[in-house]
């Protein structure tokens, strides 16, 4: 049974092959353009950034789908994408730019996040660090890759939180309307070191290359999470919501994704009964 739901193999090879050449190409064009002056724009509130070479790369995947995988679906950020999404469906989730704010600003430390899913399951993922030519990819079953480096798995041997490093914004350590920021601030007194990078798809690489064991947030879209929830999958760590429930493929969610070893111990002692109504939705 599971046998039908799963992707042709050749297929999905043929198609990690074709998606890496694109992601490439885009990093390109975006690195080729960087000292050009950019076109920002807002959306929600004014630290919303999104700029027109956002849109620019989001329609460069949108054409080559259209032209090479006309029957999958592509959910996008920058509005490329179809309107009906239907999880049954093979569905390309694409942030052509996380960390637009970093792009504009800093000029680094944003990325290309791509997921694959197949009738809701992750298929292919890809994350691909702009600026440092690096591109985290995992196709599902055959394991995670930092460029051409198969990465470790995550081991399982103990791993306390007062050694790891978490990774969250600082929005959470202030009072606001997702989880109740006593218990972040305690968080922070008891692990090792706290990091804000700015990028959801880099706080997954992160994870997935062990350079950092959580990354915690209270509120990230589809796209925020999609590759990176494949990549951290395929090294054996854990991507939930802060409650430790399973994500929902096409619905925005509080998510923790983290060394299999520290998830349970966090969601368990700092953040399921801190969690407000919020983070919930
Ligand atoms: C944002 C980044 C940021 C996260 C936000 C995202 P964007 O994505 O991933 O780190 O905290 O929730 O919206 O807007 O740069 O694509
Ligand atoms: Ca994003
Ligand atoms: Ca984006």
């Amino acid at each position: 049974m599971e046998a039908q739901l799963l992707m042709d193999t050749i297929e999905r090879e043929i198609l990690a092959n074709r998606l890496r050449s694109w992601i490439l190409q885009a990093g390109k064009l975006i690195r080729d353009k960087m000292n050009d002056p950019l076109t920002i724009s807002t959306k929600s509130n004014p630290k919303d950034l999104v700029t027109e070479m956002d849109k620019e790369v989001e329609f460069f995947f949108a054409t080559k789908i259209k032209e090479f995988y006309p029957n999958h679906l592509l959910l996008g950020e920058e509005g490329y994408g179809h309107n009906e999404i239907n999880k049954t469906d093979t569905i390309w989730i694409i942030d052509p730019n996380d960390g637009t704010m970093n792009f504009v600003n800093q000029k680094q430390d944003f990325a290309i996040s791509i997921g694959i899913y197949h009738q809701g399951i992750g298929e292919i993922g890809y994350i691909y660090d702009v600026m440092s030519n690096t591109l985290y990819s995992a196709l599902r079953g055959n394991g995670a890759y930092k460029n051409n480096a198969k990465l470790p798995k995550l081991k399982n041997e103990p791993l306390s939180v007062d050694e790891s490093i978490v990774a969250f914004s600082h929005r959470w350590l202030m009072k606001n309307n997702f989880v109740n920021e006593k218990s972040m601030q305690q968080l922070v007194k008891e692990v090792r070191g706290v990091r804000s990078y700015g990028s959801a798809a880099l706080g997954f690489a992160r994870v997935a290359e062990g350079s950092l064991d959580a990354y915690i947030t209270m509120r990230i879209e589809p796209w925020d999470i999609a590759a990176g929830k494949i990549i951290v999958n395929e090294v054996g760590g854990i991507t939930t919501d802060v409650q430790g429930k399973e994500l929902k493929l096409l619905e925005r969610s509080s998510v923790i994704s983290a060394h299999p070893e520290v998830h349970h111990t966090i969601v368990k002692k700092y953040l399921n009964r801190a969690v407000k109504r919020g983070a919930r939705k």
